[in-house]
């Protein structure tokens, strides 16, 4: 490859020290561990929800770009979908506003509202879709009201006493515009969805980032569902890395207090999709840098892998 008329590297750079050392005969051996890979996930759709406390680091926002980019040109049909927690809380904050969080899910009333859809809509989501087509992708950012993508209802939380609690203007997923997303993957166009859905009213709802990648990712019977994060995948009580859980040890991690905060919708949102028809959901860690391609490009398998039982 290497002539004038090479490929440039994505923004020019020069190979690192690091990749100059390595032998030919490895590099070829890198390339060829992925050809199954490939191939498996050939025309497949891939649903990347991308952590918001993940996304502070711009050269892990950079790398990731580059993975999709490249997820892309190899057949796959990505769908990256963005949180947004710890940019949301910043400007809650600049603007003199509180947060409270129920069951990992964020209570929100009509001034938070408006600062979830300012900073997903109006920053986070062109700024991942500008990256990937940075990265020489077509990629277009859209938030669940666009097209009325995610359709929604509000969403409450079932106590143990029966009652249902209030979370202020938080929707659940109700039902997905599959038919948008396939026009978009049609015209080789990767959608970048911020987390703001719709009802029939035209009422907006903020959407927990996971239970809206879940809901794609079971509309289109993805064959990935990858929720990165800021922790190497589901801790056990004892702080240890679990590799695989069923529904009921989920069940029993969260009756011990072993589970918590943002953690309770990511499982719930795995299971979800996992029983609605995704072939697979995992959680990994969004601070290793290029974690999503080698998640699935490679035979190693990162954090935790959530399946039926
Ligand atoms: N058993 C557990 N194992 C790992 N993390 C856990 C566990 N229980 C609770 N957590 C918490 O869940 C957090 C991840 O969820 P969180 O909602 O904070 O981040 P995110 O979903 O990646 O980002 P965003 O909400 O902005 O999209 C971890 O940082 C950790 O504090
Ligand atoms: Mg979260």
């Amino acid at each position: 490859m290497a002539s004038d008329q090479s490929p440039q590297r994505p923004g020019g750079d020069p190979p690192s020290d690091a990749l100059a050392r390595v032998p030919d005969q490895l590099w070829a051996s890198i390339l060829i561990e992925a050809l199954p890979y490939i191939r498996a996930y050939q025309g497949a759709r891939v649903v990347i929800k991308q952590g918001g406390h993940a996304m502070t680091d711009p050269e892990l926002q950079r790398n990731l770009a580059l993975d999709v980019a490249l997820l892309r040109f190899v057949g796959v049909n990505p769908v990256v979908v963005h949180g947004g927690g710890p940019q949301i809380d910043d400007l809650l904050k600049k603007l003199g506003l509180g947060r409270q969080f129920v069951e990992g899910y964020r209570y929100t009333d009509e001034p938070t509202l408006d600062v979830v859809r300012m900073v997903l809509g109006g920053h986070l989501g062109k700024d991942i879709a500008s990256q990937l087509c940075q990265a020489g992708a077509k990629a277009l950012a859209l938030t669940g009201q666009d097209g009325r993508l995610i359709q929604a209802q509000r969403k409450t939380l079932p106590q143990a006493s029966g009652e249902e609690l209030d979370i202020g203007l938080v929707g659940e997923p109700t039902q997905i515009n599959r038919e948008l997303l396939e026009h978009l993957f049609q015209g080789g166009i990767i959608p970048v969805i911020s987390p703001v859905g719709v009802d029939e009213s035209g009422q907006s709802y903020n959407i927990n980032a996971d239970s809206a990648a879940a809901a794609v990712a079971e509309s289109l019977k993805a064959a990935r569902l990858i929720l990165m994060t800021d922790v190497p995948g589901v801790l056990g009580p004892d702080g240890r890395l679990i590799s695989r859980l069923t529904a009921s040890e989920i069940e029993a991690l969260k009756k011990e207090g072993a589970i918590s905060g943002g953690m309770l919708p990511k499982l719930a949102s795995c299971l979800k999709a996992v029983k609605g028809g995704c072939q697979g959901a995992a959680i990994i860690d969004g601070r290793v840098p290029h974690a999503v391609l080698l998640e699935l490009l490679t035979d190693h398998g990162y954090g935790t892998e959530v399946v039926l039982g």
